[in-house]
């Protein structure tokens, strides 16, 4: 294993703990409450802890903190020691958290952003497609079948207009996507939206148009976190997947100065058949280049990637191989690396709360401005999607008729209906279900109580085990196939 990167932690009573550049303290207007703005994170915080958290200046150490509270709470020294020593070590862990003070200061919260009221309800998140302009051509891309082209895409006033409306409506997280985000000329003014919006901001990129003169910029700007996606760390397999040259060497470029300027950094690596076996060099790339999250994310198959699921879907031995790379990883790399493990729902037997519930979570809006429930709804038939040119996003997320089509339960058929999981799960992915029931209503086939849950199952052992066929590539303006075999690069 590696031994660059960073090293774990450890608080002790003379740590003077900080927060990073890339965590915060947030006040949660919509909800009414405080929360820790982190990678992709919204960590919700009591009163107690809140009161440790505003002590944590870089300056002051923890002996300092826990007497301060003590005389404050009149309680002894020791059990305070131990609760705040406890706290401060479970953030540490998460990468929240650093030793003295921080030379990055986030940018002070626009007065705009101060002045949100609470509205109940509201998503998390708001996923901003760009553009679906991409340089890459990757064989799982999640972007629809049907790409928007750049001249329908929203103009950076319009997205502006559509950050402040989500924040009002308690968004904390937006993530920059695409397509590849980079490709948008006026990048930094949609930024700058964003910042003034109050939104903690995730840049979602292949990273292989950033310069680091750019980077730099949005980081002055304000911007948060990068997450890089990564095709493999093999050159000649990430080339061959992503049908881009040169790649792999660009990425360690760009997560290296997103290390250096103090932004959060995830790697984000899609994992199947052809990749899977370099899982362990996959870890050892995220702590070499000091990233503090990696995403082991098994393919989700639909959109273009149900196109290549014979080529991309791995053996069940496999799948169950790297989850105990990464569980190994876990425990060796605690407070070093942490982990996303999405898993295969083809040997699953519960199925995922995708996007964590159909309008309870995200919205997404596509490059022309049309919301979504899911990045993915598109697939599914017989939904119309408002546009945010012509209609309040506030009142999309309440009222409109998409937003309303899987939200709670009361659209179940059996076996969710009357499963006494329905409110945990939520039924699995509406678009999993549709791509392989051809009913955007039926249960996840992930699940086990799904009467196609053999059948789905079944499928990937027999596609998994047969010789990967070639990829099909996509294109604005058409499919391409390519030899992409791993014998034939
Ligand atoms: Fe979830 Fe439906 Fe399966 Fe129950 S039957 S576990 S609600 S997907
Ligand atoms: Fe659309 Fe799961 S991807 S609901």
């Amino acid at each position: 294993m590696t031994t660059q990167g960073r090293a774990r932690f450890i608080i002790d009573p003379h740590s003077k703990p900080a927060f990073t550049r890339f965590s915060r303290l947030h006040e949660d207007r919509a909800r009414v409450r405080f929360v820790i703005l982190a990678p992709e994170r919204a960590y919700e915080i009591d009163a107690i802890s809140l009161a440790v958290l505003r002590l944590i200046d870089g300056d002051t150490t923890v002996t300092a903190i826990a007497a301060r509270l003590a005389a404050q709470f009149s309680a002894p020294l020791d059990v305070v020691t131990r609760d705040v020593t406890t706290l401060l070590q479970g953030l540490a862990d998460k990468c929240l958290l650093r030793d003295g003070p921080d030379a990055f200061a986030p940018p002070p919260l626009s007065s705009r952003a101060r002045a949100y009221g609470s509205f109940a309800g509201g998503p998390a998140g708001l996923l901003a497609e760009l553009t679906h302009r991409c340089p890459l051509q990757c064989p799982y891309c999640s972007n629809p079948l049907e790409l928007e082209r750049a001249n329908v895409e929203l103009s950076a006033a319009e997205w502006g207009e559509t950050f402040r409306s989500a924040a009002a409506i308690g968004a904390l997280q937006l993530h920059l996507s695409g397509g590849e985000p980079t490709l948008r000329r006026d990048l930094e003014e949609i930024l700058q939206h964003a910042v003034d919006a109050g939104l903690y901001t995730n840049l979602v990129t292949s990273a292989v148009m950033l310069t680091r003169e750019r980077l730099e910029t949005l980081a002055e700007i304000g911007l948060d976190h990068v997450q890089v996606s990564i095709q493999d760390v093999d050159p000649a397999t990430a080339d061959r997947v992503s049908a881009y040259e040169g790649g792999v060497a660009k990425k360690r470029d760009v997560a290296s100065w997103t290390r250096e300027l103090g932004l959060g950094l995830t790697i984000n690596a899609p994992i199947h058949r052809q990749n899977i076996d370099h899982l362990p060099e996959i870890i050892d790339f995220a702590v070499e280049v000091g990233a503090q999250r990696l995403e082991v994310a098994h393919i989700q198959y639909y959109a273009w990637a149900e196109k290549n699921r014979a080529a991309l879907i791995p053996t069940r031995e496999k799948f169950l191989e790297s989850a105990s790379v990464v569980d190994a990883a876990k425990a060796r790399l605690k407070g070093v690396l942490n982990f996303d493990f999405v898993i295969h729902d083809h040997y699953a037997t519960r199925p995922k709360t995708c996007t964590g519930g159909w309008g309870r979570s995200i919205i997404a809006v596509t490059p022309s401005g049309k919301a979504l429930p899911c990045h993915a709804a598109q697939t599914l038939p017989g939904l119309a999607f408002d546009n945010v040119r012509d209609r309040d996003l506030g009142d999309i997320w309440r009222n409109g008729s998409a937003f309303n089509a899987f939200r709670g339960t009361d659209w179940m058929k059996e076996p969710c209906r009357s499963c006494d999981r329905r409110e945990i799960d939520l039924g699995g992915c509406r678009c999993q279900a549709m791509a392989v029931t051809g009913d955007p209503a039926a249960t996840d086939p992930a699940c086990h109580l799904s009467p196609e849950h053999a059948r789905f199952a079944g499928l990937a052992e027999v596609e998994a085990h047969a010789p990967p066929p070639t990829f099909i590539y996509r294109r604005i303006g058409g499919a391409v196939t390519r030899e992409s075999t791993p014998e034939s690069p």
